[in-house]
């Protein structure tokens, strides 16, 4: 039976065990969204927990790719050095670490990228407003050939890994779902059609980095959304990227819009209270459909649940945000005996506040909300 603190390899990356840090945006870039010391310091302190894989908060690969303040870019070579001080840090506790890529697309402000949110088409969300304008087919063209520049980037910084960011509601997600994408040209219609610029995005990468880096993706299992993307087409998509050749796919669900999923706040993933491991049901049948290694997340607390993944093959890895906010040194303290559940009670300030304080877990300040 597979052990939780088992090793895995994902391509050529071997993990001393399959817990994965979730890409968790810090909000401590700079505004060009370089490398700060407040973010070294923060990756110093989690590669010394003993998590098989670390993956940084998500970097924008456009300069009209930018969603938050003080997020990382990663559109620029003058992004490679701080990128490689984070690298350095993990890699001096012989930690492994990963970098998650993205484009907002129209989960954006203008006064954040100085200019209209580009999308699939002119669709506005309900949480940002801002009606977007649609992207040319050569400016997906250019997407795709900025992603794998970004992706080369991060190969270059040394980082063991790179993530596509095709979850919660960005761009590449956007391009995903029937809602956000009404092109009628060869990058919308069918879900063929409609997964086009990803595929297009990972072999463009994959011809980049070569075959033994190792490509993984953040992926929506659904978006809960009318006419967003569905399980079954999202499955669809998995096993295409699974035929390609990805080394590994992490089933998140939710965008920006969603707000409710049989009465649970599901908004972007990251419910404020709700049952431990509330994709689980989802992420299992991607695991019978595909042959790439999953990886699981979405309120998974407790060592117990985590084992029970690994051993009955619901995932192949147990992925965590919000508890390492709060305890980087969890699986430290799970591995020294003390079992109790994670001490993150979701409540969702560090998702409410990174954007002007940086990544914090601000239950510690007020004891009152842990119960
Ligand atoms: C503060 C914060 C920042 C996040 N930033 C990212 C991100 O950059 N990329 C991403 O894919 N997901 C991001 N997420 C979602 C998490 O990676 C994860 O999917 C979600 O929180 C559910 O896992 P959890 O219950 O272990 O927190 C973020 C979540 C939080 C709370």
């Amino acid at each position: 039976m597979t052990d939780i603190f088992q090793p895995i390899a994902l391509n050529r990356m071997r993990l001393p065990n399959r817990f994965v840090r979730s890409a968790t945006y810090e909000g401590l870039a700079d505004d060009n969204g370089c490398v700060t010391d407040a973010l070294v310091e923060l990756y110093d302190e989690l590669a010394g927990g003993e998590i098989g894989l670390v993956v940084i908060g998500y970097a924008y690969v456009q300069p009209n790719g930018r969603g938050a303040p003080g997020m990382l870019g990663i559109w620029s070579d003058d992004h490679i050095e701080g990128l490689a001080r984070l690298v350095e840090a993990a890699h001096k506790h012989g930690a492994k670490i990963a970098s998650q890529i993205v484009h907002c697309g129209r989960q954006t402000f203008d006064a954040l990228i100085d200019g209209t949110p580009v999308a699939p088409s002119p669709v506005p969300t309900r949480k940002f407003g801002v009606t977007p304008r649609e992207l040319t087919a050569s400016e997906i063209r250019e997407l795709i050939e900025d992603f794998a520049s970004a992706a080369a980037r991060v190969k270059t910084a040394g980082f063991e890994a790179v993530q596509i960011h095709c979850a919660h509601g960005y761009l590449l997600n956007q391009f995903l779902a029937k809602d956000s994408n009404r092109r009628t040209d060869e990058y919308g219609g069918d879900i063929e059609g409609r997964a086009r610029t990803l595929f297009d995005t990972y072999a463009k990468i994959r011809e980049t980095v070569g075959k033994d880096y190792p490509v993984l993706i953040k992926l929506n299992c659904a978006d809960f959304l009318p006419d967003g993307l569905e399980v079954e087409e999202s499955i669809w998509v998995a096993q295409r990227l699974s035929e390609m050749g990805i080394d590994a796919i992490e089933i998140s669900g939710g965008t920006w819009d969603t707000e409710a999923d049989e009465g649970k706040s599901i908004q972007k993933g990251v419910p404020h209270r709700s049952p431990e491991g509330y994709f689980l049901p989802h992420i299992k049948k991607f695991k019978q459909a595909v042959d790439a290694p999953v990886i699981a997340v979405g309120g998974i607390r407790t060592l117990d649940m985590s084992r029970r993944i690994v051993e009955e093959g619901t995932a192949d890895l147990v992925s965590m945000c919000r508890p390492f906010i709060c305890e980087a040194n969890l699986l430290k303290r799970w591995r020294g005996g003390d079992t109790s559940p994670a001490r993150c009670v979701s409540c969702n300030q560090c998702l409410a506040r990174c954007a002007g304080e940086g990544l914090q877990c601000f239950k510690k300040e007020s004891p009152a909300r842990s119960t």
